[in-house]
């Protein structure tokens, strides 16, 4: 067995922008609004449609804890109401939730596939709701022809997690209310420091980039064959700190995103989900979205394993073989405790890796190995 290219399987691809450029804050006058993560994109919408705490929004329970942090600093209530199989709302159960305080309703696009847009409007209306669109996992996806995150009265995505950029996610508004911006800072980074400066000239040397690829991919091979996978099966071991500060886009990402097809992006990503589509039903998985809707972006290809015990053991045969399948999300403490539908959901749930990087052909013929 030879090194594996990480890159094209794995999550780790190289971040594109520039680490020596001097470094500014995205230019932030007008929509959508930039900022370094999803969850604080969320926060200023929030803000900016006058939620405040004591207020309810009606949230999915299958949701990473990040997403649900808006909330917690502004002293929001998440209703958490449950998703079907297809991780569709159970608009049924979402409607049994909603108490007077409740101002609006949050649907997650997941993993770049649009939910049914023409519903989650008309559940709003009914119910007195602004509809909230998490787009995080689907940037550049559209529905309709219109891109995911501005059918709602606030729309967030994340393009940080699709393209290899340091931070970078968006935020769309319905109304161009005025917003306050000003507490938005440059989250720090190793290239700030001289020594960091310095290491990264270094590494932007052709050959000494050479060898750290050559160090690299030797350490994930030894990584692969001697150790076992991440702990994907821990609610814990991903579980992540609080954001200290609000941050906000480096220009130069916004730079980056500006000059992609986000299109070609989307249809590249089809593709590969196509092709994870096929294996995986001949291995006895069961696709969450067996047919995807014409604008997705797929983040990932996501299927259900038939217990928790074969969905572990799929992270085994993808780490042997190079190719990191991965378990989400991380759930909110309250979820995990409760252990009800959102953790049966994730128990079974694995993620197989997209990239607008990867080789068609290379993935096919990795894929006999596994
Ligand atoms: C559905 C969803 N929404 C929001 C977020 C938060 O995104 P970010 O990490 O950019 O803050 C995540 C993070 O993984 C997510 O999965």
């Amino acid at each position: 067995m030879a090194p594996l290219d990480i890159e094209y399987f794995g999550r780790n691809a190289d971040i594109a922008n520039g680490a020596s450029a001097r470094r500014e804050l995205a230019e932030n006058a007008s929509q959508p609004y930039k900022f370094a993560y999803a969850r604080t994109a969320l926060k200023y919408g929030l803000r900016v449609r006058g939620l405040v705490a004591g207020d309810s929004v009606l949230v999915p329970d299958f949701i990473c804890e990040s997403a649900i942090e808006p909330f917690d600093e502004l002293g929001i209530e998440p209703l958490f109401y449950p998703i079907d199989p297809t991780l569709r709302p159970d608009w049924d159960a979402a409607r049994l939730l909603i108490k007077p305080s409740a101002k609006a309703l949050l649907v997650a696009h997941y993993f770049g596939q649009p939910q049914d847009i023409c519903e989650c409007l008309r559940f709003c209306e009914a119910n007195g709701l602004d509809l909230i669109e998490d787009n995080a996992h689907g940037y550049g996806a559209t529905y309709k022809g219109r891109l995911l995150g501005t059918f709602g009265k606030i729309g967030v995505s994340s393009p940080r997690k699709s393209f290899p950029i340091s931070n970078g996610a968006y935020l769309y508004l319905a109304d161009d209310v005025p917003i306050d911006l000003y507490e938005l800072r440059l989250q720090p980074a190793d290239s700030d420091t001289l020594l960091g400066k310095g290491k990264s000239l270094l590494r932007g040397l052709a050959p000494v980039a050479a060898l750290l690829r050559y160090r690299r991919r030797l350490a994930e091979y030894r990584r692969r064959v001697r150790q076992s996978p991440p702990p994907y099966d821990s609610q814990d071991a991903f579980r992540s700190t609080r954001m200290p500060q609000d941050y906000g886009m480096d220009e130069a990402n916004h730079v980056f995103l500006a000059r992609q097809n986000l299109a070609e992006a989307a249809d590249k990503r089809r593709a590969i989900y196509e092709l994870w589509l096929g294996w995986a039903i001949s291995h006895g998985l069961a696709p969450v979205f067996p047919r995807l809707s014409p604008g997705a972006a797929p983040l990932v290809f996501p299927a259900f394993a038939a217990s928790r015990e074969s969905r572990n053991d799929w992270f085994i045969r993808g780490h042997r073989a190079g190719i990191d399948m991965h378990s989400w999300p991380t759930l909110p403490r309250v979820i995990v405790e409760g252990n009800g539908g959102a953790m049966r959901s994730w128990e079974r749930l694995v993620c197989f890796p997209i990239h607008q990087g990867m080789d068609e052909r290379a993935l096919e013929s990795r894929l006999t190995r596994i």
